[in-house]
């Protein structure tokens, strides 16, 4: 039941901050300090998947494609190993060369999407036929329902223990997949000694703080953000904007806006806009851009200015309490400072709230959206 929420996707943005614990003790050993000299990881992974792994590739549709371009950020900075990311419905009929030492991850909330099924399918099968694949098929599956098809088709299975989503719009099975990638990242580069103890230390110290910090954005701020989505609320474009591993961040908050509230949205790699979409930009295109603390922060804020000096209003998810920040921004959307790997576990709520309260306020069915199914199995 909707437990005084209007809507189930409200229910489900609020209950992110108790997946991220429930994930977090389900995976990580809650006594671990890194003098203990054993992996923080206790989530269970078959040896066999991750011995000598050399590239990885992940099969997903939407949300889960766009928490799986995260994960590739992950796998690669944290462990060291190259990752690819392919939308399950381009996969499936131009599948990558095949390279031995290879791990596929099919990622899917419902595990009943069909394309990813099918992607998965087929991989399984071109890979126990060939030689030149050299090894046992390795398929991992990242669901939400490990009772789903994709439960039945591959033997190795993270649970991410989200509960029943009933929104159309994934919120809570995106944090908890996002988990699911953190934990399968620092197994690897703990496995492959690609951090030193301290810095895994950090990592998994800043990871207990997550739940706590994503109350704090739900409570500071969904009363702003409805307010603002007043504002929004009869606009026609948006562009999304991030970097890094807040690109992903980009495209999921602009998925969310197009999915429920029929608003034109885009998400592009903030350093890409004056290669062509600048050229959208005037007083009539807001801006939202992700300015997370880190490698990047500078290179966002000079592209939103760049927005700004096309007469773009501009939305800011960005540091509390940052003076820069504050003045580049027309409206911002404040989120407490973190390691940066860990940000998207917070950029992402106010650009659910965000999209939320804009089709709240237009007055549409936020749970089942037109044109949308919760799984789609159909290809
Ligand atoms: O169940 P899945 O994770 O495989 O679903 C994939 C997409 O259909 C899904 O993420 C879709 O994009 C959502 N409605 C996004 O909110």
């Amino acid at each position: 039941e909707k437990q005084g929420f209007k809507h189930f996707m409200l229910k489900e943005i609020y209950e992110q901050p108790g997946v991220v614990r429930a994930c977090l003790e389900a995976y990580l050993d809650e006594g671990w300090s890194a003098d203990q000299q054993k992996s923080p990881v206790t989530m269970a992974i078959a040896p066999a998947l991750l011995a000598d792994l050399q590239h990885i590739q992940i099969v997903a549709c939407g949300t889960s494609w766009h928490a799986s371009l995260v994960g590739k950020h992950l796998l690669e900075q944290l462990a060291g190993i190259p990752t690819s990311v392919h939308y399950a419905s381009e996969f499936r009929y131009a599948p990558p060369p095949l390279m031995p030492n290879t791990l596929t991850i099919g990622v899917t909330q419902s595990g009943e999407t069909a394309d990813t099924l099918a992607a998965l399918e087929m991989e399984q099968k071109r890979r126990s036929e060939s030689p030149e694949a050299a090894d046992q098929p390795r398929l991992l599956g990242i669901t939400n329902r490990p009772e789903s098809s994709l439960g039945r088709l591959l033997p190795h299975i993270i649970d991410t223990h989200a509960g029943i989503e009933i929104g159309v719009a994934a919120t809570k099975t995106f944090s908890a997949q996002l988990m699911a990638f953190y934990v399968l990242a620092l197994e690897l580069a703990y496995q492959r000694q690609t951090l030193t103890p301290a810095r895994l230390e950090e990592i998994v110290t800043a990871m207990r703080q997550l739940p706590a910090q994503m109350e704090l954005v739900l409570e500071s701020q969904e009363r702003y953000i409805e307010e603002l989505a007043h504002e929004f609320s009869e606009t026609q474009d948006f562009i999304f904007i991030g970097r890094g591993i807040n690109y992903p961040i980009a495209l999921e908050g602009a998925l969310k806006l197009k999915e429920i509230s029929y608003i034109h949205a885009e998400g592009y790699p903030a350093g890409e806009m004056k290669h062509g979409p600048i050229a959208l930009l005037d007083e009539k295109v807001p801006v939202v851009a992700i300015a997370a603390p880190g490698s990047v922060y500078e290179k966002v804020l000079s592209n939103a200015q760049e927005a700004k000096a096309r007469d773009a209003q501009l939305i800011g998810v960005a540091p509390m309490n940052d003076a820069d920040a504050e003045e580049t921004f027309d409206s911002l959307l404040p989120v407490p400072v973190v390691d940066e790997l860990l940000s998207p576990v917070l950029t992402v709520i106010p650009l659910q709230l965000l999209a939320y309260h804009i089709a709240a306020r237009r007055g549409l069915d936020v749970d089942q959206p037109r044109n949308l199914a919760k799984s789609v199995t159909v290809e």
